[in-house]
C-alpha cells in the first residue's frame, strides 16, 4: 500500500517525495536489530510500579493454601500477609489490592464493615508493617460477606441499589479506618462513588482515595475467583448490575458518572477482552485508568504456559504489554511478583 504525503505530515514540505519515502530508503527493521535499539524506540513500558497485586486473606486459613482454579495463587492466612507483602516488595511490588475470605456470612454483609473483620485487619498489619512504601487498595463489595453472594441489600430475590449504597458506604468508611489508602468500589450499584467519597469525606478521610470499578463487565472471566473468593451468587447472576459484554458507549457513560460522583482513578475489567473499552476511555478522559488481568485471563495463561502450549514467560509479558499499550496506566495483576522478577532482566 502506498504511504502518501498526506498520511506523514512530516515530510509534507517537499524536502522529499513521495517516491523516496518508502522502500529501499526506508527500512523499519533497522529499528528492530537488537534488544537494546528495540528499548531505545519502544512506545510502552511495563514498570513493577505500574501494577497492583491482589493478596487474598482467608479469615479461617491456618496456613498459606493454593487455589486449585489459580494455580500460583494462595488464600493467606492473617499471619502471612505481611511476609507476602515484603516478598513482593523484594520483587519491585508496592500497591496491594485485598480481598477478604470471611469464616462468617450473613444477609447485610455485616462481616465487609465489622472493625475486627479480616480485611480491616489485613490492612492494619501492612499499614502498620510498611507505612506508605505499601500503597493499600480495598475491594468495597459484599459478595464475599452476604449470604446469598449478591454484592448489595436483597429485597425479593433483587438488590435495592439505594439501599446497598448505605451498606457500601460503611464498608468503605471501615476500610479507610483500617488505614486502606484506597478504596476501591466494585459493586456496581449507581451512585456508589457518590455516597462513598460523602462518607468518607464526613468521616474526616479526605485524602482516602476512590479506585472505581466503573466499567465492570458481567464476565465469564471471574469464574476463578468466586471459587477462590466463594462469592459466587446462590441464584441469579449479576447481570442486573454488572455491565453487557455488547457495549462499550455504555462504559463510557459510566466513566463520566464515576468521574462526576468523585472517582479518583477509574477502571475497566476484565482487561483482555475489553482492549478497546480501555483504548478509549484513555482517549476520551484525563483521569488515571485502570485494568483489571482478572482470574480467567490469569488461568488461560497460566495452564496454557504450564501445558507448554505457549512460552509462559512471554506470554505473561505480552498480555500486559498489550493492556498498557491499549491506554491502562496502572494494571491489578495476579502476575504482579513474578513479572517483576523478570521485568528487569536484559533480553537477547
Ligand atoms: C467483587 C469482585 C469480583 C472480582 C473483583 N471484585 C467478583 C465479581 O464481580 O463477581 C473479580 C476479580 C477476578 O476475577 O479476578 N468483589
Amino acid at each position: 500500500m502506498a504511504i502518501t504525503n498526506a498520511k506523514c505530515p512530516q515530510v509534507d514540505n517537499g524536502a522529499m517525495s513521495e517516491r523516496v519515502y518508502g522502500y529501499p530508503i526506508l527500512r523499519p527493521r533497522r529499528l528492530r536489530r537488537s534488544e537494546n535499539v528495540r528499548r531505545l524506540v519502544s512506545e510502552t513500558d511495563l514498570d513493577p510500579s505500574k501494577l497492583i497485586m491482589p493478596l487474598f486473606v482467608r479469615e479461617s486459613a491456618q496456613k498459606k493454601e493454593e487455589i486449585p482454579e489459580m494455580p500460583g495463587v494462595y488464600r493467606l492466612p492473617l499471619e502471612q500477609v505481611v511476609r507476602e507483602v515484603e516478598v513482593a516488595a523484594e520483587e519491585g511490588v508496592n500497591s496491594f489490592i485485598v480481598f477478604g475470605i470471611p469464616s462468617y456470612k450473613d444477609e447485610l454483609g455485616t462481616g465487609a464493615y465489622a472493625r475486627e473483620g479480616v480485611v480491616q485487619k489485613a490492612i492494619a498489619l501492612i499499614k502498620q508493617s510498611f507505612g506508605d512504601h505499601a500503597v493499600v487498595f480495598a475491594d468495597t463489595c459484599l459478595c464475599e460477606y452476604t449470604s446469598h453472594g449478591h454484592c448489595g441489600f436483597v429485597v425479593g430475590g433483587v438488590v435495592d441499589n439505594d439501599r446497598s449504597l448505605e451498606l457500601l458506604s460503611k464498608v468503605a468508611v471501615s476500610q479507610a479506618e483500617a488505614g486502606a489508602d484506597f478504596v476501591s468500589p466494585s459493586a456496581m450499584m449507581d451512585g456508589q462513588v457518590k455516597a462513598i467519597r460523602e462518607a468518607l469525606d464526613k468521616e474526616g478521610f479526605r485524602d482516602t482515595g476512590i479506585l472505581a470499578y466503573s466499567a465492570k463487565y458481567a464476565s465469564s472471566f471471574y469464574g476463578p475467583f468466586r471459587s477462590a473468593a466463594q462469592s459466587a451468587p446462590k441464584y441469579g447472576d449479576r447481570r442486573g448490575y454488572q455491565m453487557d459484554a455488547r457495549n462499550v458507549r455504555e462504559a463510557l457513560k459510566e466513566v463520566e458518572l464515576d468521574i462526576r460522583e468523585g472517582a479518583d482513578i477509574v477502571m475497566v475489567k476484565p482487561a483482555m477482552p475489553y482492549l478497546d473499552v480501555l483504548s478509549e476511555v484513555r482517549r476520551r478522559f484525563n483521569h488515571p485508568v485502570a485494568a483489571y488481568q482478572v482470574s480467567g485471563e490469569y488461568t488461560m495463561l497460566r495452564l496454557a504456559g504450564r501445558q507448554g502450549y505457549v512460552d509462559e514467560r512471554l506470554a505473561i509479558l505480552e498480555s500486559l504489554t498489550s493492556i498498557r499499550r491499549a491506554g491502562a496506566d496502572l494494571i491489578i495483576t495476579y502476575f504482579a511478583p513474578e513479572v517483576s522478577s523478570f521485568i528487569q532482566e536484559p533480553g537477547d
